[in-house]
């Protein structure tokens, strides 16, 4: 039987690793796998705080029964309704009939729509607390972060926020729970991954939920995903106001696409410029190669970015244009860019780059290097002036 995992007095992490699924969402690569954070409060009455993805339903059943035996489950908190935590949602309907469903109203529709289960369902409202025992939960909205019926539940007996996918993270826990069990740093990049890909487009709603959870006393954060904390909240959250702002840090993210070699021949032309005028975070990336979830999530963190495209049928190359029109809808803001280009007939890439930034509302700096055909001689000082432009800009 699983040794159940103390995350406060009565209440037990119940959450399971998923390395098998390879795209989140089945849109995001996840080569160090997820975890779907599951708690499960064991008090005179028994409360699930979101539950887990349908895929790994059996392991989360057996821990769900090694914390509580054989008592029923009164309550069944949802939190957030992607399936990813509430997939498990029938199963547990079904095992535990007296089982109620609560969330907020604009929860409800979704439990009728998904599950028909509307008449198991307990509404909730800002503030509103249900009791347990010991313990109860308080509960707050957070739309948007990451749907509309998101909301968070509180308990204050032990300062414990179940915070949904704020401040989640990318990941599986391999054997740890706590944020101090692990090393937090390997999380980071994933934690932010899981931020600008998933909830980056919500930077308000974002800001809206910090500033009303600066009024709550916790001391636990517990997650949908990632690692519980309780060693580096100031720290995540400093992250999150960061990312929630698009404050970003000095430093390049070059994305290029290139069929073959010539518009990254120009790419290492910007990239040696920006290192010989004292960038040291020059990141590069083939948008071929690298998938656009780990570039976005570098285009959040440092203020510049170049975009370099070959013109491909009269318009930009296809894996380029995929990627900036990601990076549109996700509507990163507060960037320094510069663009480049090459043809071998007909040039448009970088007339169409020179739209993306425009339209995104962001500061064009240098001017834009065009080139036909492969590198010219006069192209080098262009892409290097290029290069100087954006490392005086930062
Ligand atoms: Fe982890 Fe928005 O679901």
């Amino acid at each position: 039987m699983y040794r159940a995992v103390k995350i406060a007095e009565n209440i037990f992490y119940a959450g399971v690793n998923d390395r098998r699924t390879h795209l989140f969402e089945n849109l995001m690569p996840i080569e160090r796998g997820v975890a779907y954070n599951s708690y499960v409060i064991n008090d005179e009455k028994v409360a699930i705080v979101d539950a887990v993805e349908i895929g790994q339903v059996d392991r989360f059943l057996k821990k769900v029964e090694g914390i509580i035996g054989d008592k029923p489950v009164d309550y069944l908190v949802i939190n957030h309704m992607e399936p990813d935590h509430a997939g498990a949602v029938n199963i547990l309907a079904s095992l535990y009939p007296d089982m109620k469903l609560v969330g907020n109203k604009k929860t409800k529709p979704m439990v009728e729509g998904f599950f028909g289960l509307g008449d198991r369902f307990v509404e909730v409202g800002e503030g509103d607390t249900i009791e347990l025992g010991k313990n109860s939960l308080q509960f707050f909205l957070a739309p948007m972060v990451h749907w509309p019926e998101t909301m968070v539940s509180y308990n204050p007996q032990n300062k414990v926020l179940f915070s949904g996918d704020a401040f989640g993270s990318f990941g599986t826990l391999d054997g740890a729970v706590f944020d101090d069990e692990l090393d937090i740093d390997y999380f980071k990049d994933e934690m932010r991954r899981y931020y600008s890909n998933i909830v980056g487009k919500y930077g308000s709603p974002v800001q809206k939920a910090l500033d009303k959870l600066a009024g709550l006393d916790f001391e636990i954060v517990a997650a949908t995903h990632g690692p519980v904390l309780r060693s580096h909240i100031d720290e995540v959250i400093k992250m999150y106001q960061d990312w929630s702002t698009h404050t970003t840090q000095e430093g390049v993210v070059i994305a290029y696409a290139s069929m073959y070699g010539n518009t990254e021949d120009m790419a290492e032309v910007v990239a040696r410029e920006l290192v010989e005028q004292g960038v040291k975070s020059v990141r590069m990336y083939d948008v071929s190669k690298t998938d656009s979830s780990y570039i976005i999530s570098d285009i959040f963190k440092y203020k510049g970015l170049i975009l370099g495209s070959p013109t491909y049928t009269n318009e930009l190359h296809p894996n380029m244009e995929s990627l900036i029109n990601k990076i549109e809808h996700i509507g990163v803001k507060n960037h320094v860019v510069g663009v480049f280009g090459s043809f071998s007939w007909a040039g448009t890439a970088v007339k169409l780059l020179n739209g993306f930034v425009e339209r995104m509302d962001w500061e064009i700096v240098g001017d834009p290097v065009e080139q036909k055909h492969a590198l010219q001689k006069d192209k080098f000082e262009e892409l290097r002036k290029l290069g100087k432009a954006m490392a005086d800009s930062l």
